[in-house]
């Protein structure tokens, strides 16, 4: 079989979803049986991880980055034998610990995705070591194409990404429940305001790509002189609103560092 998950939970799962589009040829394993349901969902293969390790050509590991030696310590002579190539999603392990807790040398793809990848609409950035071949990796790309951004990144910078991309949703849902939460204050439904906040969100994101224009450039063109806009952006000048998007996004960053030690 082409690709095995093992671990398939949140982050797992959004990449299963994408993969399927593009290939139907995998399986997937978690501990609890609770991904049996995901497997019919999606649909793909559920086995063991005994079998996944025996059968699949390419593995992801969808497990949280402290279980990783664990997981990897009672399939070594498995992996060694076989030497598939090993994809790692986990926040804040380098690839050659990947290979410390695999026991051998390995082709191994890290890649930090986001959940939005589900919906091909992720931001993934990946990097590799000298064992993954250009085709393996070209295979792998295209095998992932439905998953919305792929991106090379150099290892050392993967922690820092990942604070930006792969946590990221976690802040903009913030920004979108508060920015709902304000509205409904004013008297908007609650739906509604869920809606336009989310709606306007996306369609802020996307002039920023398409226009290449800079956010504050941008910003600049919603807020006439006198006006109602420039008031609320006082108020999140007032509320230290940037301070705190950047001191998210570098606390994040410290503790992926941290989950590598
Ligand atoms: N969530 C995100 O947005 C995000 C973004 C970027 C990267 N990541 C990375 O993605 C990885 C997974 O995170 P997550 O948020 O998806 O966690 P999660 O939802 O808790 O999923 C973890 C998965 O691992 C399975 N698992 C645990 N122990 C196992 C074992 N011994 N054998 C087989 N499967 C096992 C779990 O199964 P059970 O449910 O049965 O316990 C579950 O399917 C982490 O390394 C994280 O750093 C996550």
């Amino acid at each position: 079989m082409k690709y095995g998950f093992i671990g398939c939970g949140n982050m797992g799962g959004a990449i299963a979803k994408a993969l399927a589009k593009a290939t139907t040829e995998f399986a997937i394993t978690d501990r609890s049986g609770r991904a049996i349901a995901l497997a019919a969902e999606i649909p793909c293969g559920y086995l063991s991880t005994e079998e996944i390790v025996q059968r699949c050509d390419r593995i992801f590991l969808g497990v949280k980055p402290h279980m990783m030696q664990d997981v990897l310590a009672p399939i070594r002579s498995i992996l060694a034998e076989r030497k598939p190539l090993l994809i790692t999603m986990a926040a804040g392990i380098e690839i050659r610990q990947i290979m410390q807790f695999a026991g051998c040398d390995l082709p191994v793809i890290r890649i930090m995705p986001n959940t939005p990848v589900a919906i091909g609409k992720g931001v993934t950035q990946y990097c590799c070591n000298d064992l993954v071949t250009q085709e393996m990796l070209r295979d792998f790309l295209e095998d992932m194409r439905f998953s919305g951004i792929l991106d090379p990144l150099e290892e050392r910078l993967i922690d820092a990404g990942s604070a930006l991309a792969g946590s990221g949703p976690a802040y903009v849902y913030m920004f979108i429940e508060a920015l709902a939460d304000g509205a409904v204050a004013c008297g908007i439904p609650r739906a509604k305001a869920m809606e336009y906040a989310a709606a306007t969100v996306i369609g802020a994101g996307e002039l920023v790509l398409a226009s290449g224009q800079h956010p504050g450039a941008l910003k600049d063109a919603v807020c006439s002189p006198g006006g109602s806009t420039i008031s609320g952006i006082r108020a999140l000048e007032n509320h230290g609103f940037r301070a705190a998007a950047m001191e998210a996004v570098i606390a994040t960053y410290e503790r992926n560092k941290e989950l590598g030690k």
